[in-house]
């Protein structure tokens, strides 16, 4: 495979296989803790969380509904600094089992943010699904499900962009240091 890689890529950090095979797993796990409840309200945060939610969401055997936020957030690398929602969902979520799908906790500023905002709403229940958390310093935000723990670097691919680059990839790559330090 790294014989096709783009020239801004360094190295497939997770192949597709093995993104396919864990998201199955998840939505197993999910499936399973979700059995008993009416309904789970899953809410994707844009827009790199649409492809791990759309692979997700398909593999739940239970009824469920999406919905879908934004946040921007400023100071992208730091652990403080603002953060606001520009999209927020169509319904309230009062007494709903809420899954909150991330595609990556990085500082964990917009995943601790949403669970924050998200808490106060008085959902019945509030957990979240990260497909990769980093290995880094990070606001501590509980993360319940969780695909791959990955070092710090910048990756890309399967919804996680460079610049708004190579987000479609069907895996995680880390880009090379040359491309975002130019
Ligand atoms: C990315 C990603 C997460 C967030 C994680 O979004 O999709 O939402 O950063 O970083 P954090 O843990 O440091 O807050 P981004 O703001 O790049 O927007 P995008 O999803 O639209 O690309």
């Amino acid at each position: 495979m790294n014989d096709e890689l783009h020239s801004d890529l360094a190295r497939v950090l997770v192949p597709e296989e093995t993104i396919q095979a864990h998201v199955k797993v998840l939505a197993h796990q999910i499936s399973q803790d979700y059995a008993d409840v009416e309904r789970l309200y899953l809410i994707g945060v844009l827009r790199g969380a649409f492809i791990f939610l759309a692979d997700l969401v398909r593999q739940l055997t239970i009824p469920h509904s999406v919905d879908f936020m934004s946040v921007s957030s400023y100071g992208k690398t730091a652990v403080s600094g603002e953060v606001r929602i520009v999209l927020d969902l169509r319904e309230p979520i009062t007494n709903q089992h809420v899954l909150i799908v991330e595609d990556i906790v990085d500082s964990g500023r917009t995943l601790s943010y949403l669970y924050k905002t998200l808490s106060g709403r008085q959902p019945a229940s509030l957990k979240t699904c990260t497909l990769v958390q980093k290995r880094r310093e990070q606001i501590d935000v509980p993360v319940h499900y969780l695909g791959f723990s990955i070092p710090d670097v910048w990756v890309v691919g399967y919804g996680l962009d460079y610049a708004d680059q190579h987000r479609t990839l069907p895996y995680i790559a880390e880009l090379k240091e040359e491309v975002y330090k130019k």
